[in-house]
């Protein structure tokens, strides 16, 4: 659905962004992270059709930025990361407004106005000032107005930024609805751990390039050096602990709070013999598990180039 090949950006000198190859399939929930001044927004725009690439070819659902832009723009909902001008009008008149640009006519336009608005749940707010609104309900309501002329692909720019632990929630219990229905959606972020409950793919900018681009699944494998089991055991654990230290495929244990932290060499992947082994000693296990991925420290290793 969204496929760039080299895309590059400079503003005089300067490379926003650098030689981006995205790839994203329909469907798709595509998370696009990186640090402050990293070119989130300036790779948005292009897709978004607002910002003419200076190199590289962007395409929006087959279509190419720039020369089919017109195909492209009732394609796309962009969301764009501030809320724009029109505040002193109502929700309803809001949404009926851009509905007409659309070239939604009534009364086709009315119903519309009232599906997104039950969509996004401002259905109550339908007749209160746009500028009366909360921060979160107005990010809300810019997706409401991306949504009026039911586009494939929604492209929004952080829309969960500035907003309170509840509204995040709700950006994000929005979002899921959006992918159920089956709309591929590339949404950017600061940060990781937030997107990836969300996203099946994603995407790590720093700098104008691309660090990094997979599931979480494979981004974290790129940045973990070693799986890290954690093994609790009834008793005994310091025999336990002697006993996988003398096997070839675990580099490192120790005894934390009673829970054996097992760091396996970097080649292991299948680790069930280690259970067989403990259970044949005659160990009793209580736990068996893979210590979950760190994605704060994934992102800042691969932001910081630790990670080639
Ligand atoms: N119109 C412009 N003229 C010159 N430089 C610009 C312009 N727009 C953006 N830049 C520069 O390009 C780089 C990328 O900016 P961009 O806004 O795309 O980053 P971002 O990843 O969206 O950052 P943020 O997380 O802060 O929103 C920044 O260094 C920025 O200063
Ligand atoms: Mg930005």
């Amino acid at each position: 659905m969204i496929q760039t090949i080299a895309l590059t950006k400079r503003y005089g000198n300067f490379l926003a962004v650098d030689n981006l190859h995205l790839s994203v399939d329909e469907g798709d929930c595509y998370g696009f992270i990186g640090p402050n001044g990293a070119g989130k927004t300036t790779t948005i725009r292009m897709l978004a059709t607002l910002l003419q690439p200076t190199w590289g070819v962007a395409r929006v659902c087959g279509h190419v930025v720039g020369m089919h832009s017109r195909k492209i723009r009732p394609l796309i909902g962009f969301v764009p990361d501030y809320f724009g001008a029109y505040e002193d009008m109502l929700v309803q008149e809001y949404l009926e407004f851009f509905a007409a640009a659309y070239g939604i006519r009534n009364p086709h336009r009315k119903r519309v106005v009232v599906d997104v608005l039950e969509l996004t749940d401002l259905s109550v707010k339908i007749s209160a000032p746009v500028n009366g609104l909360s921060r979160g309900m107005k990010q809300r309501l810019s997706i409401a107005r991306v949504l009026l002329h039911n586009p494939k692909v929604l492209l929004l720019d952080e829309p969960a930024s500035g907003l309170d632990p509840r509204a995040r929630i709700e950006i994000r219990e929005l979002l899921k609805e959006l992918k159920r229905m089956g709309k591929t959606i590339l949404i950017s972020s600061h940060i990781l751990s937030e997107l990836a409950e969300l996203c099946n793919k994603v995407g790590i900018i720093e700098r104008g390039k691309l660090v990094a681009q997979g599931s979480i699944g494979e981004i974290m494998r790129k940045v973990r050096q070693r799986t890290v089991l954690r093994i609790g055991v009834i008793g005994e654990a310091e025999r336990a602990r002697q006993l996988l230290e003398s096997q070839g495929d675990v580099a490192e244990v120790h005894i934390e709070d009673g829970v054996l932290k097992v760091a396996l060499a970097s080649h292991v992947e299948d680790y069930s013999f280690l259970a067989k082994m403990l259970v044949d000693r005659g160990h009793k296990l209580l736990t068996f598990q893979e210590e979950p991925a760190n994605l704060e420290t994934a992102f800042m290793q691969l932001t910081q180039g630790l990670v080639q």
